[in-house]
């Protein structure tokens, strides 16, 4: 989610401070922004939709004589890219900038309208300035955000401003980075460091739960029960570029380590354990008439069509639905069959793709109900489908597409419940595949402690110039994104295919100097799986295996090297499998030299045929 900063101090000049730390966050991809300065207890917001030099024009003479303001770059969850839907957002003399999704935002609203609030914008973010407008009538600008704070469920980094109380900037940390850089002149405010690093490199990292008081002279942290806490004072030793990255080498490791966050936050508030029921709010208007559709097609390209297979395994087996995957430059030029019984989905995370798009127009010329699985709000694949699901990514800047991948199938997973218990799928199934993807996000951190060893493998494998990814049933679509990961960043040449498919042609190639990367989760097909790996091995050729935690000691007896996942259902075995194949890739690039963030001819989103 988007880009924040806040300024308070001496120097009058705020708003140059903040246009300025906008420009620092730009790199994280957004689609509007907006800035309030005050001047005393006057304050003036603007607001423009595109890039930051838009709002740079409006702003005026109020880059200077203001000494305290917020600023915005917005990535859209809730309300198309927009001025109105543009933060800061107001009610009377509150302002406020937000990053996250406010979950329950939808009940809150309903109750301030019933109050008598009016909302101007579509979005989640506006309902926290109303809640804590509503407090004032009895509290101070404190008393009333920490009342707030106890209303709103969600992800979440506030930065508030009271014209009430224009000596005070409040700030507030709950699963959206917040960084406070400690000025000779006063505070800033921001998402990442990067947009306070040209002001000092004195820092004060909040977490989660925290609340933040500032004056111009002071900052004042508390937890959310209003306890003091201390917090220690950091020095950065970033340049600009890395503190965008936040210490990461590369976007593409970045995203890849931001995957249990993204994951978090594609089930954030879609999820009733107790109901075994997915709560997905962009399907409403056309909940009857997935009901009654007999057929799914899935349209994609590159990463997203890998994702698409995945959902075709878990519509067909947990929501009894024929189902099947095409690449959408391949349907829009055949004559599908299409009708007003067929779903036809696009799974995107530019929303942008012309292929996809095309496929989603031809679908909808034969009558299909349209669907997208798209991380970015607003865009042209979102609002051409009858209805949709979001991501809630936040901004992919690496070229090969990782977090949103695995936020595609959460998302997946999400819908295959939703169809599932308008079907057949039993209300403890239900409880158990939605209970178990809560759990993912935690399961995808503990790959994370094999890194060096998934280094290590990945630098002794690089020197191969061919290799096989393989995999059955549900990690077969996982192979054939590992093999699209590893082309696009080390461009090895490698082929992702069904393990069983082996034998009928391909184990040709096998010898010494062609390895196999091979998908061994303790799954269905488990012993399938280890005769592929004896065929192989048969043949000379390296094997290296993905295998379920507590495996290693067996599958070691016929492969060559070994990673380990978690124990999870089969089903979402997919979501955890691919990390280490991801960080395999990386890896690689990062050993032979390459950009890994902008690969060689490749661009972020094909918007061309
Ligand atoms: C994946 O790493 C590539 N960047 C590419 O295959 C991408 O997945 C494909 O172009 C589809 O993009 P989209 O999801 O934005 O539609
Ligand atoms: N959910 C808020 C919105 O859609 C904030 C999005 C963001 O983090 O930029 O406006």
């Amino acid at each position: 989610m988007c880009g924040i900063v806040g300024y308070i101090g001496k120097d009058n000049n705020a708003g140059e401070v903040l246009l300025e730390g906008l420009k620092r966050l730009e790199y994280r991809g957004y689609d509007s922004a907006g800035i309030c300065v005050m001047s005393g207890n006057k304050s003036k917001t603007f607001k423009a939709v595109g890039k930051v030099v838009e709002l740079e024009k409006k702003i005026g003479k109020y880059r200077t004589d203001t000494t305290m303001g917020i600023a915005h770059t917005r990535w859209a969850t809730h309300g198309k890219p927009s001025v109105k839907n543009a933060h800061p957002h107001s009610s009377g003399k509150i302002h406020l900038v937000h990053n996250g999704i406010i979950e329950n935002y939808q009940e809150l609203k309903e109750k301030l309208i019933k109050k008598g609030h009016k909302f101007s914008s579509e979005t989640d973010s506006e309902v926290v300035a109303h809640l804590i407008d509503e407090y004032s009538n009895k509290n101070d600008f404190e008393q009333a955000v920490f009342a707030a704070l106890q209303d709103i469920r969600g992800a979440y980094a506030l930065v508030m401003l009271s014209e009430d109380e224009p000596e005070k900037m409040i700030a507030v940390r709950n699963s959206s980075p917040l960084v406070i850089g400690v000025a000779d002149d006063g505070f800033v405010l921001a998402s990442d460091a990067s947009a306070i690093i040209q002001h000092t490199d004195k820092v004060v990292y909040l977490d989660d739960e925290e609340l933040v008081i500032f004056t111009p002279e002071t900052y004042k942290v508390k937890t959310f029960a209003g306890r003091n806490k201390y917090k220690k004072e950091q020095t950065l030793e970033w340049n600009d570029e890395q503190a965008q990255k936040e210490g990461y080498k590369h976007f593409m490791l970045k995203e890849i380590f931001e995957q249990p966050s993204a994951v978090a936050d594609a089930i954030r508030g879609r999820i009733i354990v107790k109901d075994g029921l997915a709560k997905l709010g962009g399907l409403v208007d056309v909940e009857d008439k997935l009901r009654d559709i007999k057929r799914i097609v899935i349209v994609s390209c590159g990463t997203s069509y890998c994702a698409g297979l995945v959902g075709e395994y878990m519509l067909e087996e947990y929501a009894g639905i024929p189902t099947e995957v095409e690449y959408a430059s391949e349907f829009r030029y055949r004559k599908p069959l299409i009708d007003k019984k067929t779903a036809v989905i696009a799974i995107s995370q530019s929303g942008e793709t012309a292929d996809t798009l095309a496929a989603i127009r031809e679908a909808k010329n034969k009558g299909g109900l349209t669907l997208g699985i798209v991380n970015a709000v607003g865009s042209t694949i979102a609002r051409e489908t009858d209805a949709g699901i979001y991501n809630h990514a936040g901004p992919e800047v690496g070229v090969a597409s990782t977090k949103a991948f695995t936020s595609q199938l959460s998302i997946l997973v999400l819908l295959t419940v939703f169809l599932g218990r308008q079907r057949d799928m039993s209300l403890t199934m239900g409880k158990k595949i939605l209970s178990e993807l809560n759990k993912l996000p935690k399961k995808i951190d503990e790959i994370f402690e094999d890194g060096k060893n998934i280094k290590r493998i990945a630098n002794k494998y690089t020197k191969y110039e061919s290799m096989f990814y393989l995999g059955r049933k549900y990690n077969f679509p996982i192979a054939m994104e590992g093999a699209l990961k590893i082309k696009e960043i080390s461009y090895i040449h490698a082929e992702g295919y069904p393990s069983g498919e082996m034998k009928h042609g391909p184990i040709a190639l096998i010898d010494k100097d062609f390895p196999s990367v091979i998908l061994a989760p303790k799954d269905s097909v488990y012993d399938k799986t280890l005769s592929a790996i004896e065929e192989i091995k048969a043949r000379g050729g390296k094997v290296v295996a993905i295998t379920t935690v507590g495996n290693e000691e067996k599958i070691k007896k016929h492969a060559n090297d070994v990673i380990e996942i978690p124990k999870t259902l089969e089903m979402l075995t997919p979501l955890l499998a691919v990390v280490p194949l991801q960080l395999l890739a990386y890896y690689a690039g990062v050993k032979k030299g390459f950009d890994v963030d902008k690969p060689r001819n490749l661009a972020k989103s094909v918007t061309v045929e």
